[in-house]
């Protein structure tokens, strides 16, 4: 049977200059590169610098996935920003990124998932390209996380960076089946009770301050691992495949722990996932994307091969995507 499928037609990436080694916090906390780095697999991160925005950062992946798809900006129908940590309260962020592009047609808007957030906006546009309301769709995660960290807190401000990464899909016709290119299905959770696990303590309604991260570390390590791998599972069910026909993980990168227990559940090799957080850190909603640039600039994502990406973050909302590159 005929269907409309998205497929990814560009990706790209932006990470700020400024690096950061796990070593530059043994200065003012009382932590270790050496902890870091086993507990977490992080071994570095981008802080943007002064002055550089969220917006900015996704101006820059949103550039490199039009030059990967060789499409200008005039045949991109919507745009849509991940991200917690926006520019501005309103208006959104995707509306300054469509400006900077010059984009004058269609529509913007940024959607908040938090860690999440990627595969959110990623299951929102291949809703709207498979129902005819849009042909191409930029979807960029971009954070400015270094914000919104407690400096003194040494069990969340080593974890987390910035960064920006951005997919285009274009609608496409398949058959249907599993072997198509493209989004082959999505799986998206949320659960408001677990709101205190993982929140920051500041809003427009509620404190008018923007506050900072606070989060219940262990906890979330356990609903992780339990729900990265069941909504994985559950996605792959939906496309008619199982955890065999999986070529790459490309897992939400916040600690090598979580990646590794996940795809231990899922029986994939860890050959088989994509690595990147000892590069940059949690970079939240932008970690996805950015995973997916660096996999397909190694070489390790080809053509053909069937990726199942998962995330899990405040809310908490988890979910995943399975897609053919
Ligand atoms: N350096 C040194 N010691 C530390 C540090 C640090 N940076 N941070 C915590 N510790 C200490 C703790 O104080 C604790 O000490 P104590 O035993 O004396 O009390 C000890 O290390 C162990 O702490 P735990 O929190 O039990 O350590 P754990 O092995 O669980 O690792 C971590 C903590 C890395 C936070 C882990 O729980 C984790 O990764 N959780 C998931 C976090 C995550 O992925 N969050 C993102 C979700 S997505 C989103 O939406 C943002």
């Amino acid at each position: 049977m005929q269907t409309h499928r998205a497929i990814i037609k560009g990706v790209g990436h932006y990470l700020p200059e400024r690096v950061v080694p796990n070593s530059e916090f043994e200065k003012t906390l009382d932590t270790s590169d050496a902890w870091i780095r086993t507990r977490t697999g992080i071994e570095r991160r981008h802080f943007a610098a002064e002055g550089q925005l969220t917006s900015d950062l996704a101006i820059r992946a949103a550039r490199a996935a039009l030059r990967d798809a060789v499409l200008s900006v005039d045949e991109i129908d919507a745009v849509i920003v991940a991200t917690s940590t926006p520019d501005q309260t309103f208006p959104s962020t995707a509306t300054k990124v469509q400006a900077a592009l010059d984009m004058t047609h269609g529509f913007a808007f940024d959607l908040q998932a938090v860690c999440a957030g990627f595969v959110f906006a990623l299951s929102n546009a291949n809703a709207m390209i498979v129902s005819g309301q849009a042909r191409r769709v930029m979807v960029i995660g971009a954070e400015t996380f270094s914000r919104i960290m407690d400096w003194q807190d040494r069990s969340t401000c080593v974890l987390f960076g910035d960064g920006a990464g951005a997919v285009i899909l274009e609608a496409s016709e398949g058959t249907g089946g599993p072997n198509d290119q493209g989004i082959l299905a999505t799986d998206l959770h949320s659960d408001g009770r677990f709101n205190s696990l993982l929140y920051v303590d500041g809003g427009v309604s509620s404190t008018q301050t923007t506050g900072v991260l606070k989060m219940e570390g262990p906890e979330i390590f356990k609903h992780a691992v339990q729900k990265l791998a069941q909504t994985a599972e559950t996605a792959l069910a939906k496309a008619g495949l199982t955890d065999r026909d999986v070529d790459w993980i490309v897992p939400h990168q916040a600690n090598l722990r979580i990646i590794k227990a996940t795809a231990q559940k899922m029986h994939v090799p860890m050959e088989r996932v994509v690595v990147t957080v000892q590069n940059h850190g949690n970079t939240s909603a932008a970690s996805i994307p950015i995973a997916l640039s660096v996999g397909a600039a190694r070489g390790q994502i080809k053509p053909g091969d069937l990726l199942v990406a998962e995330a899990i973050g405040g809310g908490l909302t988890w979910g995943s995507v399975v897609l053919r590159w």
